[in-house]
C-alpha cells in the first residue's frame, strides 16, 4: 500500500499556549522543520503502535492510559498506606531502578532539600531511606542503626520479584524488623509492592502482609506513576490525585496524534540530532533538588533506547555546579552532543540585599531574585554554547509542582516510547540488563561451588 506522507508546513504549534514548552530556537542552525515534517509518517506510526499496544509495544505499554483508567479504589488503597505508614518515624523504601528512580526523583523535587534532616513534628511526614539501590555493605549497615532508633515502616518494592539487589537488602532489613519487633508485629510493618505473581508475591500472601499490585504490562522504568512509585510519593505527603491530573492532562492531550506536540516534537528531534552524529544528550538543569529527577531520566532513556547498537547515550547536568568542571568541554569540546536544558521558570523567592561591605562589588544586584539571575545565567550559557556550535533544546515548565511533575514525568515517558520507535527498539524490554542478571548469578554460584 502507498504511504501517504503528512505534511507540515507549520510552525508545529509554536505559537499555541502548552503547559510544557519545547523550545527550538537554539538547534535551528543543526535541524530544520522541514526535517520534522518528514518524520511525521514515522511519528504517526509510532503513535499507533504505542497506542494500540501492538508489535514492538506488545507488553509494557499499559502506563500509557494509566492516569485515565486508574480507579479511585486503587488511589484510596495507595493513600491508606500511605497514611498508616506516615505515623511511623521513618519509612524504608527497598528496590532499584525503576522500582526506586521515579519516587526519589518526585520525593527530593517535591519536598524539602533535607527533609530527613528537620523532622516529622516540622514537615509533617516520615523520614525516607532508600535501600537495595547499591550493593555497599556500609551503605547497609549504617541503615541498620537507623532500624535500630526509629520507629519504622518497609515498602519493598520489586516488578519481578527477583532483582538481586532487592532482595539482598530486604533479607537483612526483615531481619532487623524481626529481631527488632519480633515477626507479627515485624509483618505487619512491611508493605509489598509487587507483581501478580512471583516469590515476592507468594512470600506477602504467605504472611498476610499488606501489598499492592503491579501490572504485568506496565513496564519498570515506566512505572513512577502506578503504585510502585504513588505510594512512597504519598508517604511524603505529596498530593499523588494532583500528580495524577498531571499526567492524565498530558496523556489526553496526546491521545490523538498531534505532531506539534512537544513530546513528539522532543522525540523527534532527539532522533534528527542522533542521526546526524550527536551522540550524546546532556540535560542540564539548575535546581539541586532535580538530581534525581536527571537519574530517573537517565534511566529511562538509556534502557528504552540502549538496544541493537543504537541510542542516544543520556547524562545530566547540574549547573552551575558542573558549569565549573565540564563547561568548558561543553563550550569547547568535541561535538558529539546536545543539550536539553530543563528550565523552570518560576523559583522560590529569595532576594539580595545590598550590604554595606559590598563583598565581592554585588549590591548592583540589590534587590534582583535569583530567579532573574537564574534566566540570566541560563540564558549566557545556551548562548554561548550555541555560538560554540552546540545545539540545545528547551524544556520549559512555568513552575515545578505536583501536577506540573506529573506531567513531566508522563511528557518524558511519551517522548522516550516515540524516539525507541523511531529507532525501530522495543522501548519496554531491556535484553542487556537481563544477560548481566544471569552472569551475576553465574558467577555467584561459582562462588559457591567453589567453596564446597
Ligand atoms: O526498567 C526496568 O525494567 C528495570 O530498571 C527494573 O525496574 C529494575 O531492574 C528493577 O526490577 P524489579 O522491579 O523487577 O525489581
Amino acid at each position: 500500500m502507498a504511504c501517504h506522507r503528512i505534511k507540515y508546513t507549520n510552525n508545529f504549534g509554536d505559537g499555541v499556549m502548552r503547559y510544557i514548552k519545547l523550545k527550538k530556537d537554539y538547534i535551528e542552525k543543526f535541524i530544520s522543520i522541514d526535517e520534522i515534517s518528514n518524520l511525521a509518517d514515522e511519528l504517526l506510526q509510532a503513535h499507533n503502535t504505542l497506542h494500540n499496544q501492538k508489535g514492538l509495544c506488545s507488553n509494557g505499554a499499559e502506563w500509557v492510559d494509566y492516569p485515565i483508567n486508574v480507579s479511585n479504589e486503587e488511589i484510596e488503597r495507595i493513600t491508606n498506606l500511605a497514611e498508616k505508614i506516615q505515623k511511623k518515624e521513618a519509612l524504608i523504601v527497598i528496590g532499584i531502578g525503576g522500582s526506586y528512580l521515579g519516587a526519589r526523583a518526585a520525593i527530593e523535587a517535591l519536598t524539602h532539600t533535607f527533609y530527613n534532616n528537620l523532622g516529622k513534628n516540622k514537615l509533617g511526614f516520615p523520614e525516607i531511606y532508600f535501600a537495595g539501590c547499591n550493593i555497599d555493605p556500609k551503605y547497609l549497615l549504617d541503615l541498620m542503626d537507623v532500624i535500630r532508633v526509629k520507629d519504622v515502616m518497609v515498602n519493598v518494592i520489586s516488578k519481578s520479584g527477583t532483582t538481586f539487589e532487592t532482595l539482598l537488602a530486604f533479607r537483612h532489613i526483615k531481619e532487623a524488623l524481626y529481631n527488632k519487633y519480633g515477626q507479627e508485629e515485624a509483618n505487619s510493618r512491611i508493605v509489598v509492592t509487587t507483581g501478580n505473581k512471583g516469590i515476592l508475591r507468594d512470600f506477602a500472601n504467605k504472611n498476610k502482609l499488606s501489598s499492592l499490585s503491579i501490572s504485568d504490562n506496565i513496564s519498570g522504568r515506566y512505572s513512577v506513576l502506578s503504585p510502585v512509585g504513588l505510594l512512597p510519593i504519598a508517604v511524603a505527603g505529596i498530593n499523588i490525585e494532583k500528580v495524577l491530573l498531571g499526567a492524565k492532562a498530558e496523556a489526553q492531550l496526546t491521545r490523538k496524534f498531534d505532531i506539534s506536540n512537544p513530546s513528539y516534537q522532543y522525540a523527534a528531534i532527539r532522533y534528527l540530532l542522533y542521526k546526524s552524529g550527536k551522540k550524546i544528550e546532556v540535560m542540564s538543569y539548575y535546581q539541586d533538588r532535580l538530581k534525581f529527577l536527571a537519574e530517573w531520566y537517565k534511566q529511562l532513556f538509556a534502557e528504552s533506547e540502549g538496544k541493537n547498537n543504537k541510542g542516544l547515550f543520556p547524562t545530566s547536568l547540574l549547573f552551575t555546579t558542573d558549569l565549573h568542571s565540564l563547561g568548558q568541554l561543553l563550550q569547547s569540546g568535541d561535538k558529539v552532543f546536545f543539550q536539553t536544558t530543563l528550565v523552570i521558570k518560576e523559583n522560590e523567592r529569595l532576594t539580595i540585599s545590598a550590604e554595606q561591605d559590598d563583598l565581592g562589588s554585588l549590591n548592583y544586584l540589590a534587590n534582583k531574585s535569583y530567579n532573574d539571575i537564574i534566566h540570566c545565567v541560563q540564558k549566557g550559557v545556551i548562548k554561548a554554547h550555541y555560538e560554540g556550535d552546540s545545539p540545545n533544546l528547551i524544556i520549559q515548565l512555568d513552575k515545578l509542582n505536583s501536577y506540573s511533575l506529573g506531567r513531566l514525568f508522563y511528557f518524558y515517558m511519551k517522548a522516550c516510547a516515540l524516539s525507541s520507535l523511531l529507532l525501530d527498539l522495543n522501548p519496554f524490554n531491556q535484553p542487556g540488563v537481563e544477560k548481566y542478571k544471569r552472569e551475576i548469578k553465574n558467577n555467584l554460584l561459582e562462588l559457591c561451588a567453589e567453596e564446597e
